[in-house]
């Protein structure tokens, strides 16, 4: 089998950290091209900090790191640091990383490497905000057609928002974005918070995290141990909801998830409803069908992957 080539656009997070570290785990089934680092959770120097160390934790210094905007389309930075801590990557110690970052801008590289590449070969793998993504299709109209699949985090239908009443982070700090990108008109799987909030790092999880006994095993449940108090708090979780790694998991094993294909339009004009995905999961409007949106997750399967996946790094 050959392994899917992918771009992980990212804003570690210890979500992001553990779906990266995933796609690192399983080279049969992914080849990562690059990482692209965007401000979200944490500003970017430390997104683009976070991403180098969550690589030198998985023992792979030479993946190519970029870092990329600094700051969403149209509107100030809003950053993450009551869920993630202050350095983004809070919970386990971990060294500063002695890998550098590339030089190219991340846009630049998102950009050449889908015209490199032979069209419909590279997917997209957005777990953060999407400026990085949006700002290549503005510059490079060209790569939208070449793009295999865009796999992004992001959204809430069901479970409405976690950053406002109505949206979910990743879409609101940067809705223009997102806006164009699910206007692209490139194949979107979309994991929302209906899905991710099922993927909950129970305490058995998290135990078997820890008992793989590798300072990855130990650093994600020292990770997950940490980000869980802002869901446990708000919505009594049993446990850190593993939001980006169902990117990654998706790739490995699709028939984890499932979902409809149906028109996901992107809110840019209401202050109230700012970066709601208004999902038409009931086909109610004659809307182009334009994402399909996971619903349903095997959190059991999802958790054996995960876990067999960590052990092997
Ligand atoms: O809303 C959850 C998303 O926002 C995740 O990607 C998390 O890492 C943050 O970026
Ligand atoms: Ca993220």
């Amino acid at each position: 089998m050959t392994p899917r080539k992918i771009i992980i656009d990212t804003d570690p997070g210890q979500d992001d950290a553990v779906a990266i570290l995933l796609a690192l785990a399983s080279p049969e089934e992914i080849e990562v091209l690059g990482v692209t680092a965007v401000a979200g959770n944490v500003p970017l120097e430390l997104t683009a900090k976070n991403a180098r160390v969550v690589c030198e934790l998985a023992g792979r210094p030479e993946v190519r790191v970029f870092s990329g905007c600094d700051r969403p389309l149209g509107r100030d930075l809003v950053t993450a640091e009551h869920v993630h801590g202050k350095t983004g990557l809070d919970g386990p110690e971990l060294p500063e990383p002695t890998m550098s970052l590339e030089d190219r801008h991340a846009v630049d590289f998102i950009i050449e490497t889908l015209r490199a590449e032979p069209p419909g070969t590279v997917t997209l793998c957005p777990l953060g905000p999407l400026t990085n993504i949006a700002t290549a299709l503005r510059r490079a109209p060209d790569i939208a057609p070449r793009i295999a699949e865009i796999v992004l985090m992001g959204g809430a239908y069901f479970e409405v928002g976690n950053i406002t009443p109505t949206a979910e982070f990743n879409i609101y700090v940067d809705p223009e974005a997102a806006a164009e990108v699910f206007a692209a008109g490139a194949p979107i799987t979309v994991m929302p918070l209906d899905v991710t909030h099922k993927a909950l790092v129970t305490k058995p999880r998290n135990d078997a995290f820890r008992a793989l006994g590798t300072p990855v095993g130990i650093a994600v449940a020292e990770m997950t141990d940490f980000f869980e108090r802002f869901d446990r708090e708000k919505y009594g979780s049993e446990g850190a909801p593993l939001h980006d790694p169902c990117v990654t998991a998706y790739l490995i094993r699709p028939e984890l998830f499932s979902g409809r294909h149906i028109n996901v339009e992107i809110e840019t004009t209401s202050e109230l409803c700012m970066g709601m995905t208004v999902a038409d999961w009931w086909r109610v409007t004659d809307r182009p069908a334009n994402a399909t949106f996971m619903r349903e997750i095997d959190a059991e399967g999802f958790f054996a992957l995960l876990t067999e996946r960590l052990g092997r790094l």
